[in-house]
């Protein structure tokens, strides 16, 4: 390979590799920016960085970072989830929900819960770590991939860790079950009704209708 072919490669390679959440501070600041903490009526204080990666058909998975804009075609999931910081070993609850259906002007159906699942732990306590979160348990809602109706402007995609509090698992089917709507959700009453707490990390994605 000539040297200015190989830079062009090395070039084009660079351009699609996404950074990802290094800094709690500027996720919040993110969070803020995107007005996410008034809308879903919540409290976004994160003590742990959560990374949520969307495995790609070619070329390497993609790691979020907040306010990131996706092409939809690359968010098919499931994703997979890490926690960097000190949070033990779990279990965790992981939810994603979009306010913004089915527009940003006008969420008359939002927010459309995306993901809930229960049950991930983390194999190891050490802290500035990356701790791939595993489940064995099925989750409440399978992962929706986002689908941003034609004439939308792009929507957020809003990920949230919490602690799992005991008794998680026999509550949940009696507030979100296989009959329960995905839209009209609302994670903050959700996180009320089953003790969940504040989030203690999240990340978001944006992503826009397919062009027509
Ligand atoms: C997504 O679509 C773009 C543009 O059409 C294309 O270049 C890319 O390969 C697609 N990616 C996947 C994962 O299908
Ligand atoms: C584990 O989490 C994934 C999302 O990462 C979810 O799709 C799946 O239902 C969960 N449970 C099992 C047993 O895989
Ligand atoms: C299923 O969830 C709905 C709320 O969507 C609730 O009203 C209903 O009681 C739940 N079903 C069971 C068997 O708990
Ligand atoms: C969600 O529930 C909270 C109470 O937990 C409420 O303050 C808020 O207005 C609700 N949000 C939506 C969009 O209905």
């Amino acid at each position: 390979m000539k040297i200015s072919t190989l830079s062009n490669f090395i070039l084009a390679s660079i351009s699609l590799v996404y950074s990802q959440d290094t800094s709690l501070k500027e996720v919040k600041q993110a969070f803020i920016a995107a007005d996410i903490p008034t809308d879903l009526t919540i409290t976004f204080n994160p003590s742990v960085l959560l990374e949520v990666t969307f495995p790609q058909v070619t070329g390497p998975a993609i790691t979020l970072k907040a306010g990131v804009q996706l092409p939809r075609n690359a968010t098919a999931g499931p994703p997979t989830f890490s926690i960097v910081g000190k949070a033990g070993t779990g279990p965790f609850v992981v939810a994603a929900v979009d306010p913004d259906a089915p527009t940003p002007q006008a969420p008359t159906s939002a927010q459309i819960r995306h993901f809930l699942g229960g049950d991930f732990t983390a194999a190891r306590r050490d802290s500035d770590k990356v701790h791939l979160l595993t489940n064995e348990s099925v989750a409440v809602s399978e992962f929706r991939q986002p689908g941003p109706p034609a004439g939308s402007d792009a929507h957020r995609y809003i990920f949230l860790l919490f602690n799992q509090p005991a008794g998680f698992d026999s509550q949940v089917p009696t507030v979100v079950n296989s009959t329960t709507p995905v839209s009209l959700f609302n994670i903050s009453s959700f996180a009320a009704t089953t003790d969940l707490g504040n989030p203690i990390g999240g990340t978001f994605m944006l992503v826009a209708p397919d062009a027509a």
